[in-house]
């Protein structure tokens, strides 16, 4: 019988604290106030695990690992600092693409050592799974960036080449576990799988893309977690699971906020084409800085439920210094935040909180609609899909069912953008035609400037 030595225990003790903190700091991540806490901790957790897988697996050079993290860290560092916000679900695909590339690499390596069946599957599964999460996050960065058309691409006879592509790796995956020695068949399960990733992704429409990269994400940490197995790294096992599952659970969340299934994400081509066929009834009602203010300061209860245009225009702080002359003015003031308002999960809540909102003033949809009727103003910032009455009274509407914020039941509603232009959802929005809404044109930083010079 095996014995484990005193200092594999301590170590295998250590990849269990490193997996308590994880688990731990993924549960902080999920409230705003505790999310940087959570953070640190699980990247202490990471830190623990780097330095004893390197002092169990026996390195044997430790040169080229070191060159690697002076490398990684420098570039990682570099682009951390200059990405900005808007393009974080870019990275997000980078950093799951290299993260499926990173697991491809070590089950091949763990070929070198591999002995029974099981870990040849886990071998095939995690270059599989991480191939088609490396070629599948190239293409969701390409798109997202606009460096790639950010269309659905569909053609016709997909599904069965599609289909075609799988009986292939199935095949070449099940002969490279009864042949390992034979690498033509490794060989064509990474091709394969990388022509794959590259097929299932670009059906997808680019504004699909966050979805699609919480997928991936998903698969990312399966690709680990196989990887894991492969050499038998439990706290690899570990992370690669609880990226695994946090990932398909995010993936849930985001389809449910838009009342799609993930089938519908991934299939429909949405975007593609246009099925708006509905027609909008009543005028557009222009207002200016200066009539919105009179308005606004005759208020006692205002809503601001900010949208992608308050990302693209950078006006969350001059946001909050509305806000403050609004309460200073004797108004109560909340935040309506729809769960996938902008491009990313907690996209509002990120900038709010970069401009030191407090985080009881961000009222989720379910919090804030019973309210809207009591709302004297709701001042809807670059906000357009999540604010459309469309989804809950025109049955024809793509978006129709999707949950939205109700502040067509407010007394007035001021609608900040730049022109007539759609959303993500490219539908019209018949709430800028209501009677009781006013557009209030130009970029959203420049309209909520000149509404603080008329306070001041
Ligand atoms: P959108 O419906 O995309 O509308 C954003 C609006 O902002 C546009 O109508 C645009 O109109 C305006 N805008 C852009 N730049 C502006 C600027 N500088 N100043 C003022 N306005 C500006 O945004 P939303 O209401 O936040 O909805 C998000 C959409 O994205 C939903 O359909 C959602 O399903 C989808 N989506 C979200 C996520 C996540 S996780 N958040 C993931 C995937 C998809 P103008 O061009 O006229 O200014």
């Amino acid at each position: 019988m095996e014995t484990i030595s005193s200092l594999g225990l301590l170590l295998q003790f250590a990849y269990v604290v490193a997996g308590g903190l994880f688990i731990y700091g993924l549960k902080l991540l999920g409230s705003a106030d505790t999310a940087r806490r959570g953070n640190m901790l699980s990247a202490v957790g990471m830190l623990l695990a780097i330095v004893v897988a390197l002092l169990d697996q026996g390195i044997v050079e430790y040169q080229w690992i070191l060159i690697g993290f002076v490398v990684g860290a420098i570039i990682g560092g570099a682009v951390a600092r200059m990405v900005e916000m808007t393009s974080m679900p870019e990275m997000v695909a980078l950093f799951n693409g290299f993260g499926g590339m990173a697991s491809l690499l070590v089950g091949w390596a763990a070929l070198s050592t591999a002995g029974g069946t099981f870990t040849l599957v886990t071998i095939v599964l995690s270059i599989l799974i991480g191939g088609l999460t490396f070629t599948g996050s190239l293409i969701a960065y390409g798109k997202l960036s606009e460096k790639l058309g950010s269309g659905a691409v569909m053609f016709k006879g997909q599904q069965v080449v599609n289909s075609l592509i799988v009986l292939g790796i199935v095949a070449s995956s099940v002969m490279f576990c009864i042949e390992p020695g034979n690498s033509q068949w490794l060989y064509l399960v990474i091709g394969l799988s990388l022509l794959f990733g590259v097929m299932v992704v670009i059906p997808i429409g680019g504004a699909d893309m966050p979805v699609v990269i919480s997928l991936l994400n998903s698969y990312s940490g399966l690709a680990a977690c196989a990887a894991g197995f492969a050499i038998n790294n439990n706290i690899l096992i570990v992370a690669g699971s609880l990226v695994g599952a946090s990932g398909i659970i995010l993936t849930q969340i985001m389809c449910k906020a838009m009342n799609r299934s993930l089938s519908n994400v991934l299939f429909s081509g949405f975007g593609s084409v246009s099925t708006d066929t509905s027609e909008v009834e009543g005028e557009i009602k222009p207002i200016s800085a200066e009539d919105a203010y009179y308005v606004l300061e005759a208020a006692s209860n205002v809503a601001i439920i900010p949208g992608y245009g308050m990302a693209v225009a950078q006006a969350q702080h001059v946001v909050k210094e509305l806000c403050e002359l609004l309460e200073k003015n004797g108004a109560e003031v909340n935040f309506g935040i729809h769960p996938v308002a902008g491009r990313m999960p907690g996209h509002m809540n990120v900038l709010l909180a970069e401009a030191d909102v407090p985080y009881d003033q961000l009222l989720e949809m379910d919090e804030i609609n019973p309210r809207m009727e009591n709302v004297d103003v709701a001042i809807v910032i670059g906000a357009n899909d999540v604010v459309n009455p469309a989804a809950r009274d025109v049955e024809s509407s793509p978006i129709y069912g999707m949950p939205v914020i109700n502040v067509d039941h407010a007394r007035t509603v001021f609608v900040l953008k730049r022109s007539m232009a759609s959303g993500f959802a490219g539908i019209e929005n018949p709430l800028f035609y209501k009677d009781n809404t006013r557009m209030l044109f130009g970029d959203a930083k420049e309209s909520i400037g000149s509404l603080v010079r008329e306070f001041t």
